[in-house]
């Protein structure tokens, strides 16, 4: 596990690596796959998102761009997964940028698999990690600008929990760093009440001074979604 892209190694060794970021973009990107979204094209530049999508036929795309958790103007969506809806993005592809999120993708895009996890379909990650078995395993929190996030770090938690129960292996089996026993720990102290540990969050804080209420509700859900964001050329996601 690591907290961040900042502490994530610069050289690619991993077999799969997985992009968290819970509020809100891998939320966001799975449900929008999971409403029927033909894929998911991630930036960190929405210069960049503005050109490459420029060249899609307009009712072909939708364009997503998220600053500080606010839409960014002229954009059609900010980052809500309430908005990725079957009518809204239903056959088209999402361009999306965001803070962090889409960042923390960039700095895994090199390994062999990428995925994308989140609360909402942690059981389909650890579904595809017990099938597959992959030998060493990143889980890249996207923190909030080069900081540590409780809602990343918990959902990384809670991916290693699910393969050690489904497993039945130890911990020490799984662990490869101290923030993995970190990340568990804080997800066992919380996976009763992950709405309440969002209210604790930095960036859950920020979503409700924005008034997001909603948008923290749904992604504080566990295993509701059978959804895998999976990477099928470099920046672009699609439903496995
Ligand atoms: C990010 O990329 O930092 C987040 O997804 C921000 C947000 O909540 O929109």
């Amino acid at each position: 596990v690591f907290h961040t892209p900042e502490s994530t190694p610069t050289k690619m060794v991993a077999d799969c690596a997985i992009a968290v970021d819970v509020l809100r973009a891998t939320s966001t990107i799975a449900t929008a796959l999971g409403s029927g979204a033909e894929a998911v094209q991630a930036f960190s530049d929405l210069d960049k998102l503005l050109a490459v999508s420029e060249t899609w036929a307009p009712e072909k795309r939708i364009r997503a761009g998220e600053r500080g958790g606010s839409q960014v103007e002229g954009f059609d969506f900010g980052n809500s997964p309430l908005d990725c809806t079957p009518e809204r993005v239903g056959g088209r592809r999402l361009f999306i940028s965001t803070t962090n999120g889409t960042r923390a993708l960039q700095c895994i895009e090199a390994a062999p698999t990428v995925l994308a996890a989140a609360l909402i379909n942690r059981r389909a990650v650890v579904q595809h990690l017990i099938q597959h078995q992959p030998e060493t395993v990143w889980i890249v929190g996207s923190g909030w600008e080069g900081s540590f996030s409780l809602e990343d770090t918990v959902c990384a938690g809670a991916i290693v929990d699910g393969l050690q129960i489904e497993l039945g292996c130890s911990l020490d089996d799984l662990a490869g760093n101290d923030e993995t026993i970190a990340a568990v720990s804080l997800y066992r102290q919380w996976q009763d009440d992950l709405l309440g540990l969002f209210h604790h969050a930095s960036h859950g804080k920020r979503l409700l001074r924005l008034n997001i209420i909603e948008d923290l509700k749904y992604c504080s859900q566990q295993d509701v979604l059978d959804v895998l964001p999976i990477q099928r050329e470099l920046g672009v996601l699609v439903k496995a």
